[in-house]
């Protein structure tokens, strides 16, 4: 097959804020993309979907399959930037489509289609313009997060508040440094999980990784916060979470996270992959934070890779198996 890998770099630059390319990818994970794609015998071209590029690109080359891992420009629709481009020029690619891109950037209205479906999720109040009344049910302590991002950006331990002063400060901070609605929603002190989910002729749920942030009490951070996932790795600064995979679960428990997964990648029409977050509170009952259809691919770094490699796959196989998953959708076997 002629597959174009699509692309978003990741750069360096100090006139911009410390998260601005946090969800972008780095050129090892393109290169080993690639590299995977290669192994498997395509042919392979790698496009940086920066304006005008794509155009130019694809004015020019035909291809079978686009490998999307791009997370678009800007906007709170900036992931469905590429497959709209895609569709318009009717060219298949791999990934969820840009309606599921959109909803699943869209944490809040994920979450009432969630509700809708009895899949437990935290309870939330959204904030537009931060003098609304906050809702008496709420529970504190609550996480204040920007509505459409990802990467955990602008989600630091600051965020996590426990009086309506502080929770207001954290949603007018949002608001105004990353111009979208602030979600707060209550905070769910338990286990923090990830479930992968990979479709190659039939629906995979992957091992289930648990992180474990316990060995970093030294830094002062304790969940998956921006600076957590960033520096991740990092023993000067303490940031050295414990990955089990599979997680260190009961049998019982282990089967309603990934029932719970299963049902969230469906909800929101994930195709081929995806990696829903959860946190299992006290009583075990796993509530989902929010549903990644393009999850990281950084073969040494990402949290959907380890979960691929407890399932036994190498890192070609994981790229080969969204591929097979695409095509056969598109009925290009
Ligand atoms: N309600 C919550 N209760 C407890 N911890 C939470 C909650 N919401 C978020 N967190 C913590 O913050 C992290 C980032 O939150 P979330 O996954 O919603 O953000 P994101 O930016 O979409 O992340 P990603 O990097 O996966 O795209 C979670 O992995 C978890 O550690
Ligand atoms: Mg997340």
């Amino acid at each position: 097959m002629k597959i174009a890998l699509t692309y978003n770099l990741k750069k360096k630059d100090e006139t911009k804020p410390a998260d601005y390319f946090s969800e972008y990818d780095s050129e090892e994970t393109i290169n080993a993309i690639v590299s995977a794609i290669k192994a498997k015998g395509h042919h392979v071209e790698a496009i940086d979907v920066e304006y005008p590029k794509l155009f130019s690109y694809f004015r020019k080359n035909s291809v079978d399959m686009v490998f999307n891992i791009a997370e678009g420009q800007s906007g709170k629709f900036r992931e469905s930037e590429v497959p709209a481009i895609l569709d318009y020029l009717n060219i298949p690619y791999t990934g969820s489509d840009t309606f599921s891109l959109a909803l699943a950037l869209n944490k809040t209205i994920t979450k009432k289609i969630l509700k809708a479906e009895n899949i437990p999720t935290p309870n939330f109040q959204l904030f537009t313009k931060g003098s609304e009344e906050l809702d008496p049910a709420l529970k504190f302590p609550l996480i204040v997060k920007p509505n459409c991002e990802g990467s955990a950006k602008g989600i630091s331990k600051a965020n996590v508040v426990d009086n309506a002063d502080d929770l207001f400060k954290r949603v007018k901070e949002t608001l105004s440094s990353y111009h979208q609605e602030a979600l707060a929603e209550e905070f769910i002190e338990g286990k923090e999980l990830t479930v992968g989910i990979l479709e190659n002729g039939k629906t995979r749920v992957l091992p289930i990784l648990e992180i474990d942030f316990s060995e970093c009490k030294n830094s002062g951070e304790y969940f998956y916060s921006w600076k957590m996932k960033e520096y991740q790795g990092n023993r000067e600064l303490g940031l050295v979470p414990v990955f089990h995979c599979p997680a260190r679960l009961d049998k019982d428990v282990e089967a309603r996270v990934k029932e719970v997964a299963l049902k969230t990648h469906r909800a929101v029409g994930c195709l081929d992959i995806s990696r829903t977050d959860i946190r299992l509170d006290k009583f075990n009952v796993p509530y989902v934070l929010e549903i990644n259809p393009l999850p990281g691919l950084d073969p040494q770094e990402s949290n959907f890779p380890i979960m691929a490699y407890a399932a036994g796959m190498k890192y070609e196989d994981l790229i080969e198996a969204i591929i097979l998953s695409a095509s056969e959708r598109k009925g290009l076997n």
